[in-house]
């Protein structure tokens, strides 16, 4: 993963490449760093740990130049400390990398032959000593240029030259990378998150294509190295929604934004009035499809499980869901009359755009549901309906898994309805009832004091099971990750019928389980599940919209939430599985919108 910025301009720019690595540390943040060129010399400062201590580096021993270059890290190769923060620079060449270079141990040992002496464990390092080779008998395009050559592997880069102290090269190959323009001052940055608080005009890089910029100027190549212009997008001012509030963290307010994320979304798609959907411009005929394919990684991947239900229960198509880094390796058949639907927040995720990429190298048709209007994802698919849910900040995904079903919901009634699975009125009706999910959202939202006392029970626990069937089943799996992610504790999603070939073996006096029963076909069958697992010392959370007592015996926590109709179950008993998982990680003062070893956007495979 990893974020990268650089700054070209008539001033000093080491506070502006600060506050936008703080914008980036949704990529990455066990280290960061930042070079600027002074005097002709290059001056770098990295550290482990977060932008604050970098800041705090810089505000000690301030660091002067009008042109540098910073990162934030994830770390692939070498430990996140020091030596392995970018940037990685030689006398001459200092380079900020998001990516992995997958032959870097060969060029590595070359280059040692050469007598280069390494200092860092990282990949990247190789890209700064080949670039310092090239430049001994080339300029730097060219020295960049005969660098790429060399290297396998995926990287968005910013370069800065000590002898050449007014550019910055960037350069692109399937990792994001933007540009930004504004007066006496341009900008290169792995999104346009990064550079939204200094300008609103940006380019996005296309994957081969790299950049030399200086503070009047950008100038774009090809890979052939042939000049390219650039369409200048103007984004949108959704900078309000950025800040966290009144809320201790983006997490908590991104949960409770739900209600109207819900809402915003649903405004974008529904005509409430004549009770229609509005999607338009389908490139594709619905009626002529007769597959569907659902591809996506993490929470987007539950979405999409989800999906298939929903799917198999009002249309008569054929469904299948792949996890995007199987799918992009299996041998598919592809076929003209199959859709394939890529579901992403950040439309970024390396994985989910190498299985698009895959898609369109065999004309396949392609849809994609995306949280970033502006990303990779959504450029490169036939159709993109975005979810509209605002950026989400928080690592663990909430507010934009909702959105991803919101949208895919919606989507489903319309194929449906194309294809004539589904009557109008059954349409009508149904749109009725989506308009319900904001209020029942508000309502879930005030048991969160009672989720507060459960969490307690979770905290010192070895681990934990959520189990559900049918729809309940992925919002089984999501409700776990949610907890592995914030809380660092051992929890698995199970489908609740399974639990007898063997998960039943993990139940031991006391072991925090959680049950989801919604008022559905599988209603008994899951309680029935239940009372095995309470039968061999298991501790209940249950959650279900039944709200009768006659279930209550035997468990220690029943929680009830509202009921709309059971299709849209999974919105509604999505919110106490992510206020469980916020509670336990704030009772064991883990970092809620940071958790430890991941990044929100993951641009590696
Ligand atoms: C990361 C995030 C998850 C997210 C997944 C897929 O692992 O931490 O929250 O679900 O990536 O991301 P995407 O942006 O493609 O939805």
């Amino acid at each position: 993963m990893c974020g990268i910025i650089g700054i070209a301009s008539d001033k000093s720019v080491s506070s502006n490449i600060i506050n936008s690595l703080k914008r980036l540390e949704y990529r990455g943040y066990d280290s960061a760093g930042l070079a600027t060129l002074n005097n002709n010399l290059i001056i770098e400062k990295k550290c482990s740990g977060r932008v604050e201590q970098l800041e705090k580096i810089i505000f000690e021993s301030p660091v002067k130049g009008n042109i540098g270059i910073g990162h934030v890290r994830w770390a692939t190769h070498g430990i996140p400390n020091t030596v392995n923060a970018h940037p990685h620079s030689s006398e001459i060449v200092s380079v900020v990398h998001n990516g992995i270079i997958e032959n870097s141990d060969e060029l590595k040992k070359k280059l040692e032959k050469e007598g280069v002496k390494f200092k860092s464990q990282t990949d990247t390092e190789v890209i700064t000593f080949l670039i310092t080779k090239a430049l001994e008998s080339s300029d730097p395009l060219d020295s960049v240029f005969l660098t790429l050559e060399k290297l396998k592997g995926s990287f968005a880069l910013g370069i800065l030259f000590k002898n050449h102290n007014n550019i910055i090269i960037g350069a692109r190959r399937g990792s994001p990378l933007a540009v930004g323009y504004a007066k006496n001052e341009n900008y290169l940055g792995s999104d346009s998150y990064a550079l939204k608080s200094m300008t609103n005009k940006i380019s996005y890089l296309d994957d081969g294509d790299v950049c030399v910029l200086n503070k009047d100027h950008i100038e774009f190549y090809n890979q052939k190295k042939t000049k390219i212009n650039k369409k200048v997008l103007v984004l949108s001012d959704d900078a309000r929604s950025i800040s966290k509030g009144d809320y201790k963290n983006f997490m908590s307010k991104e949960i409770f934004e739900q209600p109207i994320t819900i809402k915003n979304c649903m405004n974008e798609y529904i005509d409430k009035i004549r009770n229609q959907i509005n999607l338009y411009d389908f490139p594709i005929q619905p009626d002529k499809i007769d597959k569907i394919t659902l591809i996506a990684c993490g929470t987007a991947y539950h979405s999409c499980l989800v999906a298939k239900y929903w799917f198999e229960e009002v249309t008569d198509l054929d469904v299948e869901v792949d996890i995007a880094s199987e799918f992009r390796y299996r041998n598919i058949k592809f076929k003209k009359n199959n859709l394939y639907i890529f579901v992403s927040q950040s439309g970024e995720t390396a994985d989910t755009a190498a299985a698009l990429e895959l898609c369109k190298q065999n004309n396949a048709k392609t849809c994609s549901i995306v949280n970033v209007v502006e990303s990779s994802i959504a450029r490169l698919s036939d159709w993109v309906l975005p979810i509209h849910a605002g950026p989400e900040i928080g690592v663990a995904s909430t507010k934009a898994f909702l959105g991803q079903l919101l949208v895919l919901y919606i989507l489903i009634l319309k194929i449906s309805k194309i294809r004539g699975d589904v009557s109008e009125k059954e349409i009508i009706k149904k749109i009725d009832d989506l308009k319900k999910i904001p209020d029942a959202l508000n309502q879930v939202l005030k048991i969160e004091d009672k989720i507060q006392v459960i969490a307690k029970d979770f905290v010192n626990a070895k681990g934990t099971m959520y189990l559900g069937r049918g729809l309940s089943y992925p919002i089984a799996l999501e409700g776990a990750l949610k907890l592995k992610e914030l809380s660092y504790l051992h929890a698995e999603g199970y489908p609740a019928g399974e639990m007898k070939h063997g998960p039943l073996a993990l139940i031991e006096d006391g072991l925090p389980v959680v049950v989801l029963a919604p008022n559905d076909k599988y209603f008994e069958k899951t309680i029935s599940n239940m009372q095995e697992v309470i039968a061999r010392g298991g501790k209940i959370l249950l959650i279900t919209d039944k709200h009768d007592e006659v279930i209550s015996e035997n468990l220690r926590f029943k929680l009830e939430i509202p009921f709309i109709n059971y299709l849209l179950t999974p919105f509604i008993i999505t919110v106490p599985l992510q206020l469980l998982a916020y509670h336990v990680a704030s009772l064991k003062k883990c970092d809620i919108d940071k958790p430890r070893n991941l990044a929100k956007s993951v641009t590696v495979e």
